[in-house]
């Protein structure tokens, strides 16, 4: 079974009836009805409603829906699709997922055949789990903290990671041996002209991609290309950033009124191997 009890972290089994999950000391975590189970108990909370808000998500899915990271997007794809092994069902975890956009990507070009993909995400915040799980009925989402998985040991394949926190125990643990993560972080030279409205000096930071331990690199790509977004779009990419919340209303309006603006986007994808 993919679930450990996120109380008592024995394994939960599915009730055929109510289609719930128990463990043997009866902590019980029911199926909601858009599909998707949360297993992120009240005592592990830290906020009422933790993660991306739901203007958040929206904004997010907005701008991905029109296709800015599909290149990134397909490049992730297609080094799944180098180290999946053929005649065998690959389980994929997206660790922090949001409303589940790469996980639809996945499921569309994947070449193993949607039979042999066994497809979970994770997210802590609930809108966008469900959001998710409404628009991906074949994948299996969940409510928790990426710092606390409630997954059996050695589980997955792959496991990856778009832009959202983890914990590296975590991934180890959840991870089989000879399984892969894949990271996807920002080159230097990510959103650069959206930062030069925003900051005094844009710098060009190094790049340090620091993986758990016993993760040894086996690929590399930098993904770089610029992108056109309309006003309505460049409102939600600024929405879906760490920066938002420090973009005052005169800086969002000279993006807004921008001419034609042009942002390159800069992506580093790693892939590496658990040993
Ligand atoms: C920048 S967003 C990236 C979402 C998605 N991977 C993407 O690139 O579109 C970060 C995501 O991590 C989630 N998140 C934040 N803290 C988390 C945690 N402790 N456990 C699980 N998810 C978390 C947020 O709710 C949000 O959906
Ligand atoms: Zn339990």
């Amino acid at each position: 079974m993919p679930y450990i009890c996120p109380i008592c972290q024995t394994s939960l089994v599915k009730h055929m009836p109510s289609q719930g999950y128990y463990c043997k000391n009866n902590h019980h975590f029911d199926l909601a009805k858009e599909g998707y189970l949360n297993l992120l108990p009240a005592q592990h909370k830290k906020s009422k409603e933790p993660g991306d808000s739901r203007a958040m998500m929206r904004a997010r899915r907005h701008f991905l829906e029109a296709g800015f990271y599909q290149p990134m997007a397909k490049t992730v794809v297609s080094m799944i699709n180098k180290y999946k092994v053929e005649n065998k069902t690959m389980r994929m975890l997206d660790i922090g997922c949001g409303e589940g956009y790469y996980c639809r990507q996945i499921e569309a070009l994947y070449s193993g055949g949607n039979e042999s993909l066994d497809l979970h995400g994770i997210d802590i915040a609930k809108n966008a789990i469900l959001a998710a799980a409404k628009k991906q009925p074949n994948a299996h989402f969940i409510v928790a903290s990426s710092q606390r998985m409630p997954y059996a040991n050695n589980f997955f394949d792959l496991v990856m990671r778009v832009y959202a926190p983890s914990n590296d125990d975590e991934v180890k643990r959840i991870t089989k041996t000879n399984g892969f993560l894949l990271l996807v972080t920002p080159g230097s030279r990510h959103l650069w002209q959206l930062k030069e409205f925003i900051y005094k000096e844009v710098k060009e930071h190094s790049i340090d991609i620091k993986l758990p331990t016993m993760f040894k690199q086996v690929e590399s790509q930098r993904v770089r290309y610029t992108i056109k977004p309309d006003q309505e779009q460049r409102m939600a990419l600024l929405q879906m950033t760490p920066f938002a919340w420090r973009v005052k209303s005169e800086v969002s309006n000279r993006i807004l009124r921008a001419n034609k603006l042009e942002i390159e986007t800069d992506f580093i994808l790693t892939l590496a191997k658990k040993i």
